[in-house]
This record gives C-alpha cells, sequence and structure tokens, in this order.
C-alpha cells in the first residue's frame, strides 16, 4: 500500500542498543536505540523537521511556581474527601485569581467579551461564579456551546464541583436530550437548542445571565444567537450577556456588541515545538498511528491527542493501534485508548477525563471537539494531520456536502496550543512545512457563509423576523445563499409567494430538523404511514452508522445486511426494516449482533422516534400506519426530498435533477449494485467523489405528482427542459 505513495518513508527496522529516555528529538537514533528493547517492528517511520516553539505569553518562573503549587495542593487534596479535592482543583485554574474582578465587571456592564486560552476556567468556572453570586435568585444562568458532547461533559463537571446530582441544580439540554429540571439553575444547552427555546419564550424571561460560550468556533446557530441576544439585550437591561472565546480575536466581537468591554483572563501556557514532516503523507491515519506509537517507545510520559475528522476514522485509529500493540503489553506500557466524538455514548465519554495510571499512557482520538471545546488535563503531545470534516454549500447549485477539508492556520495553532497546557509538549503536524504556510487559510470561514440556511430561515420566520436583508448578521451570509434558502422553503410549501409563514411552514418549524425531513414527516400523514416515516426519519437522524460490518465476518455481515434490503426499494425502506426487526425482538442487543447492527445507533434512534412522535402530536399529524405500503413511505420521502433526487446516466453515474451534477451512489448503499434510473437520496457525502447516500428508488412521474410547481412531464422526459419556480419572483419573498 505504501510503496508508491510514499517513497519518502525509510524502511528501518530495529536494531540498537539502549532506550534513551527523555530524547526530546524524534532522531532516527534515538528511534533505533529505542526499538531495540522491544521485539516488534514500528513499519515506516516519519521523518520531521523541527520548528518554532509556539510559546505563549507566559512566564515560566510563575508557572514553575504555579506547577509547584498544583502539586502541593495536590498532596494536600490527597486526604482530602472527593468534594473537597474538586474544590481545591477549582481554585487552581486560571481564572480564579479574576473571580472577583469577573464579577465586578458582569456587575457594571450589562454585555462582557472574556478571553481566555482553553483550560483557563471559562465553560466550567465562570457560571458557578454567577450561581454563587446569587444570579441564580434572579432566573437560570444559561451557558451555550456549539457541541452536544461539550454540552453533556461540562455539564457533568460542574454537577461534581456543585456537588449535585446531574439534571437537579445543573443540568443540559442538547436536542433529543432534556437533562433537566425545575431545579435547575445552571444550563448547559447546545446553541441550537438555545435558537429553539426563543420560539417559546423570545424573550428569554426566565434567565437572569446568558452565556455564549465558544464565540470564535462562529458556528451557524451561534451567529444567528449573535444577532437575537444582542437585539433581547436592549428592552431586557436586566439579562446580563457573556460573551466568552478562546482566541485573541475578541475586538470583532466587541465592536459588534457595541464596543463591550473585553475581560482577558492571562493564560498560562507552555512551550510547544512543532514538528512537520519532510514530505507529505500519503494515509496520515496509518501515518498517526505510527507516530503515535513511536511517541509511545521514545518518548516520556504525558498522554497523546490525535485530532481525526469523524467517527469512522476514529474507530478505525482506535482498531488499528490496537492491531500493532497486541502481544506488546508486557514489553511497554499499556496504551490507554480514549476516542471522543459526538454520538459516543456518554458513559464512554467519561474515559478521556480519567487519570493516566503510572506507568501507562493514554492516547485519546478525538474530532475537533477536543481543539477547544474540551480540556484534557495531561496531554503533551498532539498528532495533527490538518483536516477537518467541514460543511460546504454552494449556492448556486444548491449542492450541499460534508467534507474533509484542510484546517485553517488558526485551527493548526489551536490544537498544538493543546499541548503545552500543563508541561512544554510537542505538537506533530503531519504535513509538511510549506502546506502549513502556502496551503492554510489563515481563519476558517464562519459556518453562515458555508452552509445551506433551510433550518435558520424557517426559524427566523417563525421568531416574526421577515427582514433577513437587514438581520445584524457579525458576517452576513450570502445574499445567494438567502434567496436560496427562500426559494427552497417556498418550493417545500413553508413560505408563501410573498415570503410569510404558511401554516405549513409553522408546523414544520415545530420539529428541529431539517425543513425537508420535516416535510416530510408532515407529508407522510397525507400518506397514511407516519408510522413508518417517524422510524425513517429518527434512523436517518441518528448520526453514525447502523450498520458495521467487521473485516473477519465481512461475508456474515453482508448476509445479514442484504436480508434487511430483501425486496426493499432502497435504503430509506431497509432501515425501517431494520428498526422493525428490532422492535419485534423486543430490542435485543442480542439480535444486533447477530445481525451487525450497531446497537447503540439503535438506541438512540429509538429516543429519537419517541421524541418525534411527541412533536407530532403536538403539531397534530395523526400517527397511521400501513406496514405494506412501501410506495406511500417513499412518496412521503420524496414530498421532502424532491430537490434530492437523481437519474442514472449512460455511464452508470447519475445526474441530480434539478442542479445537474454527477454523483454515485455510496458504497453503503442497498441500492450500488441495483442502480435504478431514478433516485431520491438522503445527502450528499464528498469523499474521493460525491457520493448520494441513504438512496431509494422512485418513479418520475412522482415528482410531477408531489411538487409539480418544480417538475414538469416534459422536463423528466427530456431533461434540457428546465422548469423554473413559480411566483412572483425572489425579490418579493426577501422583502
Ligand atoms: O472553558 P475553558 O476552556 O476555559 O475551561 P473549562 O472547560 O472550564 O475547563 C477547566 C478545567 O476543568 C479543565 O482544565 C479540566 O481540568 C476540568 N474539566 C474536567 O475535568 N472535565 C470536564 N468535562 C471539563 C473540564
Ligand atoms: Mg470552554
Amino acid at each position: 500500500e505504501d510503496g508508491e505513495g510514499a517513497p519518502w518513508r525509510e524502511q528501518e527496522t530495529w536494531e540498537g542498543e539502549q532506550i534513551k529516555k527523555a530524547s526530546m528529538r524524534v532522531g532516527a537514533q534515538d528511534r533505533a536505540a529505542a526499538a531495540a528493547q522491544y521485539d516488534f517492528v514500528i513499519d515506516d517511520q516519519i521523518e520531521f523537521i523541527k520548528d518554532q516553539a509556539l510559546a505563549g505569553d507566559l512566564d515560566l518562573d510563575e508557572s514553575a511556581e504555579a506547577a509547584e503549587e498544583r502539586e502541593r495542593a495536590a498532596a494536600a487534596a490527597a486526604a482530602k474527601s472527593e468534594f473537597e479535592k474538586l474544590q481545591a482543583d477549582r481554585a487552581l485554574l486560571p481564572m480564579y485569581p479574576y473571580r472577583d474582578q469577573l464579577l465586578a465587571a458582569v456587575e457594571a456592564h450589562q454585555i462582557v467579551i472574556i478571553v481566555g486560552e482553553t483550560g483557563s476556567g471559562k465553560t466550567t468556572q465562570i457560571p458557578q461564579y454567577l450561581h454563587e453570586a446569587g444570579y441564580s435568585k434572579l432566573g437560570k444562568i444559561g451557558c451555550t456551546q456549539p457541541r452536544r458532547v461539550a454540552a453533556m461533559s461540562v455539564a457533568a463537571r460542574v454537577a461534581q464541583e456543585v456537588g449535585c446530582k446531574l439534571g437537579n441544580e445543573v443540568g443540559y439540554s442538547i436536542r433529543f436530550e432534556d437533562c433537566t429540571s425545575d431545579k435547575t439553575v445552571l444550563k448547559y444547552m447546545t446553541d441550537g437548542m438555545l435558537l429553539r427555546e426563543f420560539l417559546g419564550e423570545p424573550d428569554l424571561a426566565s434567565y437572569s445571565v446568558m452565556m455564549v460560550d465558544e464565540a470564535h468556533e462562529r458556528t451557524l446557530h451561534t451567529d444567528v444567537l449573535f444577532g437575537l441576544v444582542k437585539d433581547i439585550a436592549r428592552f431586557r437591561p436586566d439579562l446580563k450577556l457573556l460573551i466568552s472565546s478562546a482566541t485573541l480575536d475578541a475586538e470583532k466581537f466587541s465592536e459588534y456588541f457595541d464596543y463591550a468591554p473585553i475581560f482577558r483572563i492571562p493564560g498560562r501556557r507552555y512551550p510547544v515545538d512543532i514538528f512537520y514532516t519532510k514530505a507529505p503523507e500519503a494515509d496520515y491515519l496509518h501515518a498517526a498511528v505510527v507516530q503515535t506509537l513511536t511517541i509511545h517507545v521514545n518518548q516520556p510520559r504525558g498522554d497523546v491527542l490525535i485530532f481525526l475528522t469523524g467517527q469512522e476514522e476514529i474507530e478505525a485509529c482506535e482498531e488499528l493501534l490496537k492491531q500493532k500493540t497486541r502481544g506488546m503489553g508486557s514489553k511497554m506500557g499499556e496504551l490507554i485508548i480514549a476516542p471522543i466524538y459526538a454520538n459516543l455514548p456518554s458513559d464512554l465519554q467519561a474515559k478521556i477525563f480519567e487519570p493516566t495510571p503510572p506507568g501507562a499512557r493514554k492516547v485519546v482520538i478525538a474530532t475537533n471537539i477536543a481543539e477547544t471545546s474540551l480540556t484534557i488535563d495531561g496531554i503533551r503531545y498532539v498528532i495533527d494531520p490538518g483536516f477537518v470534516k467541514q460543511n460546504s454549500y454552494n449556492p448556486r447549485s444548491g449542492m450541499e456536502s460534508l467534507m474533509v477539508t484542510p484546517v485553517s492556520k488558526a485551527s493548526a495553532q489551536q490544537r498544538a496550543g493543546r499541548a503545552g497546557r500543563t508541561a512544554p509538549g510537542m505538537c506533530f503536524r503531519l504535513y509538511t512545512a510549506w502546506s502549513f504556510q502556502h496551503e492554510l487559510d489563515d481563519n476558517t470561514i464562519p459556518e453562515i457563509q458555508r452552509t445551506n440556511l433551510g433550518n435558520v430561515v424557517l426559524m427566523l420566520k417563525s421568531l416574526g423576523i421577515n427582514d433577513l436583508m437587514n438581520f445584524d448578521f457579525m458576517d452576513p451570509p450570502p445574499t445567494q445563499t438567502l434567496f436560496r434558502a427562500l426559494e427552497q422553503l417556498y418550493a417545500l410549501g413553508a413560505l408563501n409567494d410573498r415570503g410569510e409563514l404558511t401554516k405549513l411552514g409553522r408546523r414544520m418549524a415545530e420539529f428541529p430538523l431539517d425543513p425537508m425531513l420535516a416535510k416530510t414527516i408532515i407529508a407522510s400523514e397525507e400518506y397514511k404511514c407516519s408510522e413508518e416515516i417517524a422510524t425513517v426519519c429518527a434512523m436517518v437522524s441518528v448520526g453514525g452508522a447502523v450498520f458495521y460490518r467487521p473485516k473477519d465476518k465481512a461475508v456474515h455481515a453482508d448476509n445479514a445486511h442484504n436480508n434487511f434490503h430483501r425486496g426493499a426499494v432502497g435504503d430509506h425502506i431497509a432501515l425501517l426494516n431494520v428498526f422493525n426487526g428490532w422492535a419485534e425482538s423486543n430490542f435485543s442487543t442480542q439480535w444486533c449482533y447477530e445481525n451487525f447492527v450497531q446497537v447503540r445507533s439503535m438506541k438512540r434512534a429509538r429516543d429519537v422516534r419517541e421524541q418525534l412522535l411527541g412533536l407530532m402530536d403536538r403539531v397534530e399529524v395523526q400517527l397511521v400506519s400501513n406496514p405494506g405500503d412501501h410506495d406511500a413511505v417513499r412518496k412521503a420521502v420524496c414530498a421532502g426530498y424532491f430537490y434530492h433526487t437523481a437519474r442514472r446516466q449512460k455511464t452508470d453515474s447519475y445526474r441530480t435533477v434539478k442542479n445537474p451534477q454527477t454523483v454515485d451512489i455510496h458504497p453503503s448503499s442497498g441500492l450500488r449494485e441495483v442502480l435504478p434510473r431514478w433516485v431520491v437520496y438522503h445527502e450528499l457525502v464528498l469523499t474521493s467523489k460525491e457520493f448520494m447516500r441513504t438512496v431509494s428508488e422512485i418513479k418520475p412521474g412522482w415528482l410531477v405528482e408531489i411538487a409539480p410547481h418544480l417538475y414538469s412531464k416534459k422536463e423528466l422526459d427530456d431533461p434540457s427542459a428546465r422548469k423554473m419556480p413559480k411566483g412572483q419572483g425572489r425579490a418579493a419573498m426577501v422583502a
């Protein structure tokens, strides 16, 4: 596999004398020497060149003192109770000395911008300080997080520190999961959930403080929140607003919030040596594994953090690491592998925070979540392949896809910084110094400028914000993207031709789902299959794979999976079959094993389904079931996804109908070999090429029946004739 792709890799065998402890450079000699102790071979080594150290604004003496103090405190804490230990830890955070000053600033100003390095204690401490100072007597203290995992794990930590059960005084709320109660006064939530709360409580009356955290991430929802909270701050002078960020360019936030004062928490950071590969890496996953093992045999203690792009990669990396270390356990320290990504169940997430036992080394394999949202103590080595999975959206074609993209320079610096939080560290970038200089953008583009806005526009319209062109965005989305969203909502029937929300649109907005999915659910009533559609929607919403296919049992897995596709005319029905099969087995875990289905995904789907049924009840979508009618299910899917249709070409590739582009059926689809003439797909993913994922066969006649304003019979017979949406033109819809 390597040879060709990677001519620069040296093939080294391990011969030498003695391991050199504490060697701080990754040199061939050191590696060879280190390996002598072990009877295994790390197959291809990577050569690095060292670059500048990423030193913080730190005063090393002071930090040495701080470290000493920490050790003293740790020793003192050893005798104390768990709760007292936590309080001692709190007092050691960089944020702590500034507690009173911060409270004074919040007292004096309605809006405060807070800037501090990751790990200062912004997220866990500030809401507690405000709680201790009595703000929670006036209303809840809210804190938003861009990521669900962060909201959950931070809330769990704060509940420990406060000394309560999670869900009591401290709770969290994420999509499809509300872990709060009447008692909750410290509420962590995703930015998307706070947006939803606006629908029920447009002035956030139940809150005394709102902290919009991780503002630097500039997620779509955070950006929209900026505009909304800025607005309510004007007519709710009693509401305190905190905007916190891990990066230094806070001026922009300050300026946007009418020159709100900036509160800077002085950083403590140790120098981090940066290493680049000499030549580009063909396979970064493999390179990351090799580098982890190299660190493990060569470097002094300290945990490793690897940044990968998603669950699949993380699982592959975990597997590869386990394979390579199998059988060498007794010869070297234990390697504890701790993955973390959005869909990891919360009990497993806790593993990343568990202290590493002496002699062992922890390897945290994470998505971008570990860049700033989560602080993991004890990391000294960062491995950064330089990629992230990101939305991209082309408003011209209306194409949206999730793809693996190079990170920005700012992002790479944040990642490197994770190695130097508690001691000097090292960061191995699996790309060249030249790439860093010339190929990476300076900053990540805010999500609002690279994503489909359908959902957000629907939400804003439901909040009565009609004039989107003049909404106070910090960085406005491209006009064309806004037009597209309006056009699509119009086509779905959520807006009328004056751009006003219709009754259907109002019902759609109740669902925390993409408008196309929400439309599917509402349309399912008409096709008399709302029970089935609730299941299908839950299954497509869980994120993460449903099927798995272990290499050593590939044939068994394929057979099991084929059963679900038997007689199915697409993946939507297959997913329905999976869920129904599981339900018939009485939701048995054994059933999942036997059928090579991910039990975690299934449990999540069951929860999501329950929630959807509740929402359907609320907007009065009648529950009807028609188990045998697969056409009905596919028609309902079509009613939401008629924009996502494609027709097979002579080449056996597909061409999307509305915004012609060449796409293929994803290899995971049950239709990958069937290649029906017409299909509807759930989403596009861009890997080696543009793939349609979760695909069902349709009849072109359905399109004319379901979306006559978009499709004509003539057009479907002759793809060169395209029909434009009816209506009084785009301008009318925006006004
Ligand atoms: O928000 P910021 O990056 O400034 O820091 P934080 O998330 O409040 O984290 C402060 C400290 O809390 C970290 O250094 C961790 O030691 C600890 N923490 C934890 O142990 N478990 C968590 N789930 C979150 C934080
Ligand atoms: Mg934080």
